[in-house]
């Protein structure tokens, strides 16, 4: 792991979309990993930036998404399909087909987790997969528990994990239950793995995934086992490497 520690967000937010871009420039046909949440709004506003300056192109990329929320309405506004379209795709020339999030909507959910497998591991493996980390340390939507998945799943969401989303909808009772997200298996697959953890409250749950011992009580822990995993943070908590 490489761990680079700002002391401001947008410069945080730079760097990292300078690493995605890099990967793009170098592979016009990339595939990314790609996360919602608050952590990478900025960073996506920085990639937009760069596109608008002619610096990158997404013609050929193609994406997925790490999870979405079963039975929100694709259209409603924090759908994570709408949140892409909002923060990234709507504003880059990446084409639509390209661009996958997971059908939270599928009459058969089962069925949707193994054709976004499918996909994904024909056109895969992952360039680069973007993360955020939950307050529990989870990834995706894998939470902490005694075994966790290999492929996408359904899973609930944990009512702290529900709680820390709530500031995205109007009330708790509105945030859905349950979500698809990629398994573990697939976020170990990608080729390298970009960790971004803003704000020192995610301090301790980082200094854990860096630090303490790999668990699937703390489903980021399980990063200390890939080989290029860079983290980029505004935390004061430092990597130890004994
Ligand atoms: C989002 C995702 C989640 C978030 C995590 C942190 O696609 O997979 O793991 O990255 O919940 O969310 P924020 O960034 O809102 O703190």
């Amino acid at each position: 792991m490489i761990l680079h520690k700002f002391k401001n967000q947008s410069e945080l937010d730079r760097v990292a979309a300078d690493l995605m871009l890099s990967v793009v420039r170098a592979k016009p046909n990339a595939v990314l990993g790609m996360a919602t949440g608050g952590t990478p709004v900025g960073l996506y506003e920085e990639i937009v930036k760069s596109y608008q300056q002619g610096l990158v192109s997404f013609k050929e990329a193609r994406t997925f998404n790490l999870d979405e929320y079963v039975g929100l309405p694709v259209s409603h506004a924090e759908s994570y399909r709408s949140f892409m379209q909002r923060n990234l795709f709507d504003h880059i020339d990446i084409e639509p087909e390209n661009t996958h999030v997971p059908n939270g909507n599928a009459p058969d959910i089962e069925a949707e987790c193994r054709r976004y497998d499918e996909m994904m591991y024909q056109l895969g493996p992952i360039d680069m997969q973007l993360l955020g980390i939950g307050h529990n340390g989870h990834i995706g939507f894998n939470e902490p528990d005694t075994s966790l998945s290999r492929f996408t799943h359904k899973v609930t969401l944990k009512e702290d994990t529900r709680e820390a989303n709530k500031r995205f909808f109007n009330s708790l009772d509105e945030v859905p239950t349950h979500a698809v997200t990629m398994g573990m298996g697939s976020i170990l697959h990608a080729k390298a793995i970009l960790l971004v953890v803003k704000g020192q409250e995610k301090a301790e749950i980082l200094d854990r995934t860096l630090n303490g011992a790999i668990t699937t009580e703390i489903p980021a822990s399980l990063l200390q086992t890939h080989p290029r995993v860079i983290v980029l943070t505004d935390c004061d908590v430092n990597y130890k490497l004994s």
